[in-house]
This record gives structure tokens, sequence and C-alpha cells, in this order.
């Protein structure tokens, strides 16, 4: 990648803009009303904005590895009460993608140093859900269902706090877990029964009575 190129990419791609609409930049710099937060991986394949064919302004985004939303990590939480409670996002999506390196890392007994900690989280994922893994004889196949649980446990992390109850309890906001899969480029809906799902712990996590 030639960085010289990307600055005449961004040349071209203000006139291409302005040629369709004049106003472009001027109506952007008035300020941003996006109705989705997406929480994504950072994975360089997974470029958000162009798999949902969406344009600045949009989507309210935030990229880490392997998607993850933990419960001691301020930037997820910030971008989080951000979203939800200040720009009132209507829809929170988690999306995963498969062949994710984070959550492949995750499934092997290596020391990666500073990346223990992070990838600690999926471990955990992987613990919760042992028993129906475990079934699962085919390590691609089973590689691809933890990328699938890891995007219900990360919704679930989203549930437990204090903006997205509060804003369930308004009805002005849904959760999605969704998938990319990256071999055919299809995004997919996993569909997770959230009340299903909280059923039996949301009286654990509530936090608004
Ligand atoms: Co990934």
């Amino acid at each position: 990648m030639n960085i010289e190129k990307i600055f005449s990419n961004n040349k071209k791609w203000i006139e291409e803009r302005l040629q369709i609409d004049e106003n472009y930049f001027k109506n952007l710099s008035s300020g941003q009303k996006p109705e989705i937060l997406y929480i994504g991986c950072s994975d360089s394949r997974v470029s958000a904005e162009e798999l949902m064919g969406v344009g600045p302004g949009d989507v309210f985004v935030h990229r880490n590895i392997a998607n993850m939303v933990p419960n001691t990590d301020l930037n997820v939480m910030s971008v989080i009460n951000y979203a939800v409670t200040h720009l009132k996002v209507k829809h929170l999506v988690i999306c995963g993608h498969y062949y994710c390196g984070g959550v492949k890392a995750a499934m092997q007994s290596e020391d990666l140093g500073l990346l223990n900690p992070w990838l600690r989280n999926i471990r955990d994922v992987y613990r919760l859900h042992k028993s129906e893994l475990n079934l699962i004889a085919c390590e691609d196949e089973k590689y691809n269902r933890l990328v699938e649980l890891n995007v219900q446990e990360q919704c679930i992390n989203v549930l437990k706090t204090a903006d997205v109850q509060k804003a369930l309890l308004e009805k002005r906001i849904t959760v999605h877990g969704w998938v990319w899969d990256i071999h055919s480029g299809k995004l997919i809906d996993l569909k997770i029964d959230f009340e299903k799902i909280l059923e039996d712990i949301r009286e654990i996590y509530r936090l608004h009575s």
C-alpha cells in the first residue's frame, strides 16, 4: 500500500462526493445522528461501513480484537454510554466474523503476552459453552460456533450495562447479534432469543428497579 496513493484517493473521493452533492461536507459538519451502534472486529477484512453499504454519518462504530465488550474496558464502555445515552441510537449491533484470528488464538494453548487478558474473555466464553462446543468433532465447525457464541456473550455483556438496561426499559433500543461470513460476504443475523437467555439471569444483573 502506497501512502501517497491514499492522499490522491482522498482528493478523488472529495471530488466525487461534491459532484453528487455540493453541500455534502457542509451537511456532514453540521453534526451526527446515527441510528446504529456497531461493535465489530478490528480485522482489516471486516470493514464495517462497506459490508453494510452505509456511508459517513450512518453508523457509530467501535472495533477491537474479536468484537469484545469487557466490563472493565473503559473504551468500549464509553462508546456504549455515548452512543446509547447521548446519541440515543435505536440499534446496537455486535458483529463477529468467521475466521476471526482473535477467536482462533483463544482456542490454542499459547502464551501471547499482553494479549492474554484480552483473549481470556474468549476462553471464558468457551468455558461457559464447553458442553456444547466439545460435542463438535470438526475443528472448523467448533471454531465457527465459538465465533457465534462469542457474539451472543458480548450481546449479553451489553445487556448488563446500566445504559442499555435503561434504554430497553424506555423501549428505545434493540440489540442484535450478527456474524459476517468472510467466505461468502454474507451478513447473518443470529436471531438470538435474548428473552429466553435473560429469563434466568435478568434478576442477577438488573440495575434499575
Ligand atoms: Co476478528
